[in-house]
């Protein structure tokens, strides 16, 4: 699984050109796609690029390895981004993400994207999309989404942080509940459902967000193109 990824990640990173302005993904894939834009740039076969990280991890990650950084502030759009996704579907550009709980900001930076690059493998890949929705909410909106999601045909569940023994919170300081909606066969029609929930922040499905997926397989690398 490892080496597909690593395969995925580090072939989604050729997406990246001199002097582009990047948005840095976050999970395990992406962050080898962050690795060889560090080692590109490291050996001139890369200049001028400057990225914009959608998590912390990906931040600390990228400045390890010298990838100049700066703040989505700076910019109204980016030219590429490459991301991770959770699930991605072949026949359609959508994807669900949010594993990492980074869903809102990776959101943020993958839609100023002109080029939104996921990088992944080929155990993610399902038509139609059937991965539980994360959505985030205000700590004290909890119930009342949950009762939402029902309302709306899926089962929620609050996401638990083991090490703390109780529910995770989101780097903005929202709580997490991922949504089983089985067969997701009309993602406008969920990704509406689930906006609509009062103290809702965002929730995961990107939908006809995606110009390209790159995925590893047991020998190869694949790509799709929308
Ligand atoms: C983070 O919130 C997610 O959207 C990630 O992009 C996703 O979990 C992918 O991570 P892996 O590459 O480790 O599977």
């Amino acid at each position: 699984l490892m080496d597909k990824r690593r395969r995925g990640g580090i072939e989604a990173a050729e997406a990246v050109e001199s002097g582009m302005d990047v948005g840095l993904g976050t999970g395990s894939t992406t962050a080898w796609a962050i690795a060889a834009i560090g080692w590109k740039l490291r050996e001139g076969e890369l200049e001028d690029v400057r990225g914009v990280a959608t998590s912390l991890q990906s931040h600390d990650l990228a400045r390890e390895l010298g990838i100049p950084l700066t703040d989505v502030d700076e910019f109204d759009s980016l030219d590429v981004a490459i991301d991770g996704a959770d699930q991605w579907d072949p026949e359609h550009p959508h994807v669900v993400k949010g594993g990492g709980a980074s869903h809102a900001r990776e959101k943020l930076i993958d839609s100023m994207a002109d080029r939104l690059v996921v990088a992944t493998d080929d155990e993610k890949r399902s038509t139609p999309l059937s991965h539980d929705v994360p959505l985030s909410v205000l700590p004290e909106s909890r119930n009342v989404a949950q009762e939402w999601v029902r309302d709306a045909g899926g089962d929620p569940s609050l996401r638990y942080a083991e090490a703390k023994d109780g529910p995770l919170f989101t780097a903005n300081g929202n709580l997490v509940v991922d949504c089983d909606f089985g067969e997701i066969d009309d993602v406008d029609a969920r990704a509406a459902d689930l906006a609509r929930i009062p103290g809702a922040q965002e929730h995961g499905l990107f939908v006809e967000m995606v110009d390209e997926v790159v995925y590893g397989t047991d020998e190869s690398v694949e790509r799709v193109e929308f």
